[in-house]
């Protein structure tokens, strides 16, 4: 029998001559297939969510609606990148650097638009009333990680750095989950084909731009210590908040809502399970693994996915063309 952490990865990974590391997943560019330094720069997307039902994997509404939270959650820490970079650009003398990071503002800017937009005319018109939770999120970005506006321009300057290691350890998950995206097997499952494509437009441009928000942090201020204080924080707040919104969600789901305790956290185990083997949801235990590759000496973000797989998806991306 096959345990959850039986690896279930696509039976077609990655881009021609891309390879799979057995022990993350993740996919890696290779001589071959790296196509080099990727001019990043916003795309214009239009999905028509329309016909997606709430539990856009069908069979699936653990997956679905744990995915789903992403919608609520992405959007306001998104603008809160877009605030600290928009901060820092001005003192980045380096031309390349600074090309890279107004490239990624666009970028995320552009998610924080998409999700929002999913959120208003997707998700509220499925019953799903998001405002208690987006307060929540207003309240973290915008209050709780607000840049300080006190003290010296030293702790001012301290405080932006700070906030630059935790977008990169943030990006090491956004680009861990993007390549899933790119290699789950969403499709095969008979997953809403619009919502399959902006959630993998998404994870192909965090792919894209996975060194941005390191090489940011690392041209203010290099340090183990700092990585690892960020990274220390950043995997308990982004579980905590998924498990949160899962928990939202799931309060005004029908097919949940009605299930007793018991049922539910049934419904929970059973569901993750069937949806990692199903290749539709990531293995937590990978991705807590991953973790780890963070601190390996020499680590670098590139590390982590495939360049010219997500450049060719974006190439064909339905919803990125429609708007093109
Ligand atoms: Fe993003
Ligand atoms: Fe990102």
């Amino acid at each position: 029998m096959t345990s959850p952490d039986t690896p279930v990865g696509p039976e077609t990974p990655a881009g021609p001559g891309s390879t799979v590391s057995p022990e993350t997943t993740a996919t890696h560019s290779t001589a071959d297939t790296d196509p080099g330094k990727v001019e990043l720069h916003a795309r214009n997307v239009e999905f028509d969510l329309s016909g997606a039902p709430l539990h856009w994997i069908p069979g699936h509404p653990v997956s679905s609606n744990m995915i789903t939270v992403l919608n609520l959650l992405l959007p306001e820490g998104e603008r809160w990148f877009v605030e600290a970079f928009n901060e820092a650009l001005p003192m980045v003398k380096d031309d390349e650097l600074a090309a890279d990071m107004r490239g990624f503002v666009g970028q995320e800017a552009m998610h924080a638009e998409v999700h929002d937009r999913a959120v208003e005319n997707w998700l509220r018109d499925r019953g799903i009333d998001p405002t208690g939770y987006l307060k929540q999120m207003e309240w973290i970005f915008r209050k709780v990680l607000a840049p300080a506006d006190e003290g010296t321009p030293e702790d001012r300057q301290k405080n932006l750095v700070e906030r630059l290691w935790l977008i990169a350890a943030i990006e090491h998950y956004t680009a861990l989950l993007g390549d899933f995206a790119l290699n789950c097997r969403w499709r095969e499952n008979g997953a809403d084909a619009a919502m399959v494509d902006m959630f993998t437009w998404h994870g192909a441009e965090e792919v894209e731009h996975r060194s941005v928000a390191h090489d940011a942090a690392a041209y203010f201020a290099d340090s183990p210590i700092r990585r690892a204080r960020a990274m220390s924080l950043a995997m308990p707040f982004l579980l905590i908040l998924l498990v949160r919104g899962f928990r939202f969600i799931n309060s005004q789901d029908p097919a949940v809502n009605t299930l007793s305790g018991l049922q539910k956290t049934r419904l929970y185990a059973v569901g993750y399970v069937r949806g990692v083997r199903a290749g539709v949801f990531p293995r937590i235990s990978k991705l807590v693994l991953a973790t780890a590759t963070y601190f390996k000496p020499g680590f670098a973000p590139a590390d982590i996915g495939d360049t010219a797989q997500a450049v060719a998806f974006l190439a064909s991306s339905p919803g990125a063309r429609r708007a093109a």
